[in-house]
């Protein structure tokens, strides 16, 4: 007698948000991508997204931007579900709830993150057992960021941001987020870099020791002394209103103040949650922000909550 094997009909898998601790920028290559030395930082700001079969790939989308994602096939968690039925020969299909709490287009990895989780999410709902290596694989092929947000926790991406080793990180750091409603977009962030270094002999990107021995040892003051975006200066040149934001959180107690990603959500690393606290009265008293969102750092990356 074969047992049967009981079919999963709803998977719910929650997934990080990310920063970049460090992002160092090499030249442009031939295919358009450059390449990078980046130490990727997960924080526990979290979507969530569910798939349940259905007779057609679906995507809805709630929470926080959700006016601002698209839920046709070009929605990259869409994309990611496709791509994994179309690579394994998968017939059936799903629909795709996603319910957003990391900022649409803020440089937090967002979309990535909905990809990765989708992968996860479909490979459980299909039972396709894929090894860790096979996903990282699909999630390469879906963009830079999004083999980071099935590992999670802190790693250092190579390669266009896609080769991902894990990086040994002690201690949990508090993270206050200011975000902008008007999004920045990650080609034209890439393509304004480029533009002010015209000219400029772009070194290959290499990750600094300094950043790396700070997060060995858990010292706080060594990462926000390291922290470096090689993007934030067209981030800057693209939406210079960041910079009055930042030199304000720098006066009023943050360690480091840095441009997430290609922006424009802007990062504070405080000494703890107290000051994270503070520091989100003054900056919205201020009123240089359109949203605050208090995070921690997270070791976790697209994770299984529910099987039902
Ligand atoms: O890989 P992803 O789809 O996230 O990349 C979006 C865009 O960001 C690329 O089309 C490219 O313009 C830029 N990019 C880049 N170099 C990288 C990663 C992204 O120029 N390493």
């Amino acid at each position: 007698m074969t047992a049967e094997i009981a079919r999963a009909t709803r998977v719910v898998v929650r997934v990080p948000a990310k920063v970049n601790l460090e992002l160092r920028v090499g030249p442009l290559r031939d295919d358009g991508f450059h390449d990078l030395a980046t130490t990727f930082h997960a924080v526990d700001i979290f979507d969530e997204v569910t798939v349940t079969p259905d007779a057609e790939f679906s995507v809805s989308v709630t929470g926080v931007g959700e006016d601002k994602v698209p839920t046709d096939e070009t929605n990259l968690a869409y994309r990611a579900a496709a791509l994994l039925a179309e690579r394994f020969d998968v017939e059936e299909r799903c629909a795709i709830r996603i319910v957003k709490a990391i900022p649409v287009a803020g440089g937090m990895a967002g979309g990535s993150a909905d990809a990765a989780a989708t992968l996860v999410a479909c490979d459980t709902l299909w039972g396709l057992g894929l090894r860790r290596h096979e996903l990282e694989e699909i999630a390469a092929e879906l963009g830079s960021d999004v083999p980071f947000a099935l590992t999670g926790g802190t790693a250092l991406g190579t390669g266009r941001g896609e080769q991902i080793v894990p990086v040994l990180a002690t201690g949990t750091f508090e993270w206050l987020f200011a975000l902008t409603h008007e999004g920045l977009s990650t080609p034209s962030v890439y393509a304004e870099c480029d533009r002010l270094r015209e000219g400029e002999d772009v070194p290959e990107p290499q990750p600094s020791d300094g950043l790396l021995a700070s997060l060995r040892s858990g010292d706080v003051h060594g990462v926000a002394l390291a922290m470096h975006n090689d993007l934030e200066s067209a981030a800057l040149s693209l939406m210079p209103s960041l910079r009055p934001l930042m030199e304000m959180g720098l006066e009023m107690g943050a360690l480091c103040a840095l441009v997430s990603g290609s922006g424009p959500t802007v990062a504070f690393l405080l000494k703890d949650r107290q000051d994270a606290v503070a520091l989100r009265r003054v900056l919205e008293a201020g009123g240089l922000a359109d949203d605050f969102v208090h995070a921690s750092s997270t070791p976790h990356g697209a994770q299984v909550l529910v099987v039902d």
